[in-house]
């Protein structure tokens, strides 16, 4: 049952010119955006990948750039009439390319797993070795799952993390790099809270004549800001995504040198998808905009603040923090020492209104939680928020709190940060 707009506190609910035409044709669709925009305003949302984007973000989104089809790049398009969609498409690589410092970006992956598709596709052979963190670590489905395009075409080879810190262990990354002599490693993560070492992660390539390919669909955000490590020096091609940190529109960006540019691009289109989605990229190009400002960059380095307070509290409350903390805006935690697993941990905590997913642990069979900050930094809120959402988290994870108590509290210190003030 969608929540309505009435029940939505002020600031929480969402318009936008021409929502009133939705509304008068399909009442049915316009009630379950209003009703989302509703239920996104009056909860947490803790999932590590997700986060607001801003006005303008949306509004490229549903701009008529959604009617156009553009096959092909700016400038040798296989259709007619991108002459417009061609300048926004230059303006969203430009503003890439100097925002990571990149030779070559290529804005019109549709998602993050499509961006790690055309990587793989420009660099490797099905059959090929690669060497990727395992799922049970951290490693994305592209990373080698069975149930994927990577595992069921490529040979992956997974490393781990210390079972005791939950760190990457480097030493065993190099060893399994040289015995199985992989022809891509690729470095990155869904839930690994630290700063990845891209420069170590170069040397075992170089050490064993393979492609570096950094995933860094989570922390490409907080590269944007100056708030974590870049990438882009070290590794051969940079898969991203681009709705995390980054704040922008659902989707996908590869970043390269100049050398893999067009095997890169041939990869994208026509290797692995068909016309761009030219509202998409206009609505890169404005988060692109959005994330080259310093308003930006404090965000990133408050979001890493608030991460390092929610981790530090959770800590006091009793959850075992994996590697003791976080050095980005996520971090994953085992509840079991306050009695109660990860799933039914997350149903509490839902039910609560705090919105958050499992994720493995580095040591066992059991699974934790993993949760982030850049959502809840959006709306504004900073440590003096975090301490109190570790309190309310850790009181209905125990039974302390009764759970349409913390519901109404969650309701209330999310009312006053509005995702989308009026
Ligand atoms: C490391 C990593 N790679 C790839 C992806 C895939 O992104 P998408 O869901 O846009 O396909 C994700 C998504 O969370 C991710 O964390």
């Amino acid at each position: 049952m969608p929540v309505t707009t009435e029940q939505a506190p002020a600031g929480a609910t969402y318009a936008y010119a021409g929502f009133d035409t939705l509304r008068r044709q399909d009442p049915e669709i316009a009630e379950i955006i209003l009703g989302e925009a509703a239920r996104q305003a009056m909860s947490l949302q803790l999932i590590a990948a997700e986060n607001f984007t801003s006005p303008a973000v949306l509004a490229a989104l549903g701009s008529p750039l959604a009617n156009k089809y553009a096959e092909g790049y700016p400038g040798a398009r296989h259709h007619g009439g991108c002459e417009l969609v061609d300048v926004a498409e230059r303006i969203a690589v430009d503003r890439a390319r100097v925002l990571f410092g990149a030779e070559h970006a290529n804005v019109q992956s549709h998602s993050g797993s499509s961006a790690v598709l055309a990587a793989y596709a420009a660099l490797l052979r099905p059959g090929d070795t690669v060497l990727a963190m395992g799922l049970p670590f951290g490693g994305h489905l592209t990373h080698g799952s069975p149930a994927n395009f990577s595992g069921r075409w490529f040979d992956f080879v997974p490393y781990g993390v210390d079972p005791e810190t939950g760190l990457i262990e480097y030493d065993q990354v190099r060893a399994l790099a040289r015995l199985h002599r992989p022809k891509a490693i690729v470095c990155g993560s869904i839930a690994y809270p630290r700063h990845i070492d891209y420069e170590a992660f170069r040397d075992i390539a170089d050490d064993v004549g393979a492609y570096l390919i950094a995933d860094a669909a989570h922390p490409i955000g907080l590269v944007a800001g100056g708030a974590a490590p870049n990438p882009v020096p070290y590794a051969d091609v940079v898969c991203a995504t681009t709705h995390k940190v980054l704040r922008g529109p659902r989707g996908g960006m590869i970043l390269c040198g100049a050398e893999l540019a067009e095997r890169i691009d041939r990869a994208v289109f026509p290797f692995t998808q068909g016309g761009a989605q030219m509202h998409t990229i206009a609505a890169k190009a404005v988060a692109f905009g959005e994330a080259e400002t310093p308003a930006f960059a404090a965000y990133t380095h408050q979001v890493v603040a608030n991460a390092r307070a929610l981790a530090a509290a959770l800590d006091a409350e009793g959850l075992a923090i994996t590697t003791g903390g976080t050095d980005t805006h996520l971090l994953t935690a085992d509840p079991s020492p306050l009695g109660v697993e990860g799933p039914a941990a997350r149903g509490r905590l839902a039910s609560a209104g705090m919105v958050l997913d499992t994720c493995a642990l580095p040591f066992g069979d059991g699974r934790g939680l993993r949760l982030g900050t850049a959502a809840v930094t959006t709306q504004g809120m900073g440590e003096p928020e975090m301490a109190r959402i570790a309190v309310l988290f850790a009181g209905v994870l125990r039974g302390d709190f009764d759970p349409r108590a913390a519901r109404e509290e969650v309701r209330e210190l999310a009312g006053r940060f509005p995702p989308y003030p009026a």
